[in-house]
Formats: C-alpha cells, structure tokens, sequence
C-alpha cells in the first residue's frame, strides 16, 4: 500500500517538474507559425486556421493551453487576443526575436537529448547536418554575442588592435560591432558554411572594411598576420585532439604582442554545470560534435603554442560561458 502511494507521489513529482514544459513548447510552435501574431488583433480560431491553412483542432487545442498559460485572452464573440506581448518571442521575420533559442532547444536540443537511449543501444552518435542546423545555430550564437561584445570591444583596446580574424564567424555578428566602432581596421571572417557566409556578407556589406571567406579554417593560410584572433563558440566543432593544433596554427596568424580570443563554454566552471553538462550531453550525442574543454585544457593549448592566458572571464555564470583571453 505505501509502495503504491510512493510510486504515485513520485510520478506526481516528475509531471510537476515538467510543467514549464508546456511554456515552453507553447510559445516555440507560436514562434515557429509565428502565431502570436495571428492573434495580435483579436481573431477567431475559425478565421486564423482558413486563413493559415492549419489543422483546426490542433490549433484550438493550442489556442486552448494558451489561455491557460495567459499568452490568450478570450474575447467575446469566439474571439482570442494574444496577451502580454512582451513576454512572448517576437516574430520569426524579427532578427532579434528571443524564439530563435526556443527553436534551438525544441528542434535540436531536446530530440538530441532524447536520442540518448537509442543512441546507447545502438552504440552510435548521430550527425550534426550543419545545412539544416547551422542557420539557426548561427542567430543564437547572436544572443550571446550581446552580453559577450562590450568584453570583445575591451580587448580591442587593451591589444591596441588594427586588425581582426575572426574564425567560425557565423553571421559575423561580432566582426559587424565592431566595424560599427572601429570602420577603418581590417577585419576578416571565415566561415565554412556557404549559407551562413552568404548571410554574414549580406549583414555586414555596408562595412567595406570586412571581407567574409567562405573557407574551412583547416584549409586557410592568411597572407598577413592579424592583431587579433577570434574564435567564438568555435571549439566544440573542432575534436579535441586537434584543438591544440588549432591554437598552434591561431598562434601563428597573430601579431606579436597581439591577442587570441576564445569564447566558449567551460567543462566543470565553477557556476553554471548544470547548463554546461546539458550542452555537452547535447554536443556529444553528434559524430562532428565535440565537448567543451576545461579551463586546464585551455591552459594546455596555450602553452604549448607559445601564448600566455591572460584573463578567464565568465559572460554569463548560470550558463557556464566564458571568453578567454591569450597574448602572444
Ligand atoms: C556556433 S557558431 C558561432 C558563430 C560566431 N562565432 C558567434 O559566436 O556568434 C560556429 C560557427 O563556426 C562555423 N565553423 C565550424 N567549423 C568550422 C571550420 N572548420 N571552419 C570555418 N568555420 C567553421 C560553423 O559553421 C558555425 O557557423
């Protein structure tokens, strides 16, 4: 008998915890459908699925738990209005839309997670298809280069630097800042993936002092040296055997006195190891994936490429980010 009461307060417990769940998955498919705007002026379920085209019993089911979360309020007339805008993501057409993490975390995360029992037994890893993820992955990487640049823009200064290479540059997000505030240096970044390059030249064409590559920094030799080096959110794409010959090849495109600066999650930091462990459980269940390195790794890789680290910063504790930086 108490064994049946304990299995069920457990089970209780478990749903409990998964509640912000449906938040989440709530405001992801509003996002992705970009729903909450369909509502922005008060609409009836009935007008939105015809105008759409969407399955209408799962889109009054939506609409349902909507009103339940608050992101709906029901009006008279079979009419619903989308609720406290603010705290919704805004429009997928929006560049700074927050739901582009929300579609991260449902699309890739959170299926890759769930893959683990599968994967185990079948003792295999999946592939990492950067032309289906690397757009998405790309934007995210654009939240926290917000909270990242002012650090970036520091380094600048402190290093004097007249010019930047900055490896795996996605949607050149940070080469973009900082051109806004230094327009005459030289500025360059490389990008393996042609859809992403495409779009980090479109972002940044009104800066003639960035040129984009589209090259896999494996196969790229600069013909000058750079004051600065960049690699954000680059190391878990390089395996961890090679990265000290990442930090050997970085070493030599930098200038003497100049810096190489690592943006990164931390294995082990000394805050933020629960989002740290589930990035790596993430980044471990891909074949082309690969776990973040520990500050000790860092420490390694430098030294044995002749850089000295300078300073380990954390960008945002909870998530257990952090930029390195590494004076040659
Ligand atoms: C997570 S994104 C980070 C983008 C950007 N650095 C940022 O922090 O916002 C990593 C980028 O590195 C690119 N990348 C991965 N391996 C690369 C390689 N071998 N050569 C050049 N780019 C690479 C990926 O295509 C992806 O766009």
């Amino acid at each position: 008998m108490i064994r049946e009461y304990v299995r069920v307060w457990r089970a209780r417990g478990w749903m409990k915890k998964n509640m912000p769940f449906l938040i989440s998955w709530h405001a992801y498919v509003g996002y992705e459908l970009d729903l909450f705007k369909s509502f922005e002026k008060p609409a009836s379920i009935e007008e939105v699925a015809a105008a759409r085209e969407l399955e209408y019993d799962l889109l009054k089911q939506w609409v349902e738990v909507g009103i339940i979360l608050k992101h709906f309020k029901r009006l008279s007339g079979e009419k619903v209005r989308t609720m406290k805008k603010w705290k919704l993501p805004k429009s997928k057409s929006n560049r700074f839309s927050s739901g582009i993490i929300l579609k991260e975390m449902m699309e890739l995360h959170i299926p890759s997670l769930l893959a683990y029992p599968e994967l185990l037994r079948n003792q295999t890893k999946q592939h990492f298809d950067s032309s289906v993820h690397g757009p998405t992955v790309a934007k995210t990487s654009t939240l926290l280069e917000q909270l990242a640049y002012p650090k970036v823009e520091k380094v600048m200064k402190k290093y004097n630097v007249d010019s930047v290479l900055d490896v795996g540059c996605g949607e050149a997000g940070y080469l973009r800042k900082l051109a806004k505030k230094f327009p005459h240096k030289k500025m360059v970044g490389v990008e393996v993936n042609e859809e992403v390059a495409n779009s980090a030249r479109k972002i940044v064409e009104e800066h003639g002092n960035i040129e984009i590559l589209n090259k896999d920094i494996n196969e790229y030799q600069p013909e000058d040296r750079f004051k600065l080096v960049m690699a954000n959110n680059l190391l878990h794409y390089i395996e961890p055997d090679e990265r000290a010959g990442f930090f050997q090849n970085a070493a030599q495109w930098i200038k003497k006195n100049g810096a190489l600066s690592i943006i990164t999650p931390i294995q082990k930091p000394k805050h933020g190891k629960e989002f740290s462990s589930a990035f790596n459980s993430f980044f471990m269940t891909f074949d082309n994936l690969y776990p973040v390195p520990t500050e000790r790794d860092l420490q390694g890789f430098a030294e044995k490429s002749g850089l000295k680290m300078m300073s380990l910063d954390p960008i945002i504790k909870e998530g257990g980010w952090y930029i390195a930086v590494f004076k040659k």
